[in-house]
């Protein structure tokens, strides 16, 4: 540990960036050695992708915001690249914070890789070992170049460690998506978002979907829809949709396909608040989120994840989380069960326990 100011740069882009990087600035402003700065990459930007995470999560102004925005996912990490070097340049930071997987992440570690400055990536480890899913990519290379790497799970320990990676730079230091989950839980909570349905706690599912794999294959989102189709008959269903799937029901034309399902309610991308009380007062979460797995975990809302595989085996071998693919019988059959009250217990990981943050920065601190 050093006597003199250590200057972290902290880079976020996509929604679950936020959440993730929240905790993590506000632990380091608790240390008056560490400035913080945090650069949004704009990679989201409309109000209800970004804009309601830093209000609700009390994240302060970023310090830089480059405006990306969308396009093609080399175009998106290139222009990341290309306009976060100069500002590197500039600030000459002790140390870049990446987390998660999006190409946000990647191209923030990469930066810094070329410039020389250490990176710390926060959720590093987790594989799906699919290299078609984009955020495959994105973590494997984001950890190969970076420092330091804290590990949420006991499974990323391994394979960090099964892909030559030396046991020095690495840190099982639990989750700090749970760390902002476990502050505003209360919060989400006492709020009862489900009132504005007119429904009543625990008698309707809640919907996500926003994969490629799964949204922009015609076959696979059709599957999943006719699984959604027979599901709404018994429960109504809450379905916030991302605008990657908004776009794709109508390139594929099923906009006329849902319309019949009455049970099937529409809204758009919710704020943090709304989502975790969405979810805490659910009977069921459908999703093929990473997040969403790992929350329904904590607060105990039986999910059945529509996806072949997970990076976050933790919440399917010691949580609640049930892996069910896409087939459409398989989705519907396990969904009934769970309807029919059978339903699988979980417990809560080691270190999932509102405090990852804090091991990061005072760990950080001593590194530096
Ligand atoms: C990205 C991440 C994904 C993460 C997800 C969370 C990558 C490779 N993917 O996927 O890992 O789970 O964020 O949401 O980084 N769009 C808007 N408004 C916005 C942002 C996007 O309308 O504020 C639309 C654009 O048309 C864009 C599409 O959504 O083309 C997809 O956005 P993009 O950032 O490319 O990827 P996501 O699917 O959001």
């Amino acid at each position: 540990m050093r006597n003199s100011e250590i200057k972290i740069v902290f880079i976020a882009g996509a929604r679950p960036n936020f959440i993730k990087i929240a905790p993590l600035i506000r632990e380091a402003r608790k240390y008056q050695n560490i400035k913080p700065i945090l650069i949004h990459t704009g990679q989201h930007y409309d109000w209800e992708m970004s804009k309601v995470f830093f209000e609700e999560l009390n994240i302060s102004e970023p310090e830089y915001n480059l405006n990306i925005g969308s396009g093609p996912h080399g175009w998106q990490t290139a222009k990341i690249i290309e306009k976060l070097e100069p500002i590197l340049l500039k600030e000459k930071p002790d140390l870049v914070v990446v987390v998660g997987d999006v190409n946000s992440t990647l191209a923030g570690a990469l930066v810094a890789a070329k410039l020389s400055i250490p990176a710390a990536h926060i959720e590093a480890g987790l594989r799906s070992f699919n290299k078609e899913m984009p955020e495959e990519i994105n973590r494997l290379l984001t950890d190969h170049i970076s420092k330091y790497l804290f590990a949420t799970e006991p499974q990323a320990v391994k394979n960090l460690i099964e892909e030559g990676i030396s046991k020095k730079s690495i840190f099982y230091v639990g989750n700090v998506m749970i760390d902002s989950l476990l502050r505003l839980k209360i919060k989400s909570k006492n709020l009862k978002f489900y009132e504005k349905f007119n429904i009543k706690p625990k008698e309707y599912a809640v919907l996500t979907l926003h994969r490629p794999e799964n949204v922009d294959n015609k076959k696979t989102f059709k599957e999943i829809l006719e699984a959604i189709g027979k599901i709404q008959n018994k429960i109504k269903i809450i379905w916030p949709i991302h605008p990657r799937t908004r776009k794709q029901l109508e390139k594929f034309d099923f906009c006329r396909k849902i319309k019949k399902m009455n049970n099937l309610l529409f809204v758009k991308p919710l704020g943090y608040l709304e989502m975790i009380s969405l979810n805490v007062w659910a009977k069921l979460i459908l999703t093929d989120s990473g997040g969403i797995q790992e929350e329904a975990t904590i607060i105990g809302t039986p999910c059945l994840t529509l996806r072949k595989n997970t990076e976050r085996p933790v919440t399917a071998v010691q949580g609640n989380n049930i892996i069910v693919g896409t087939n459409k019988k398989k989705i519907i059959a396990e969904a009934f069960k769970i309807l029919n009250g059978n339903i699988k217990k979980g417990r809560i990981p080691k270190h999932w326990d509102g405090k990852a943050s804090q091991r990061i920065i005072k760990r950080l601190n001593r590194l530096m």
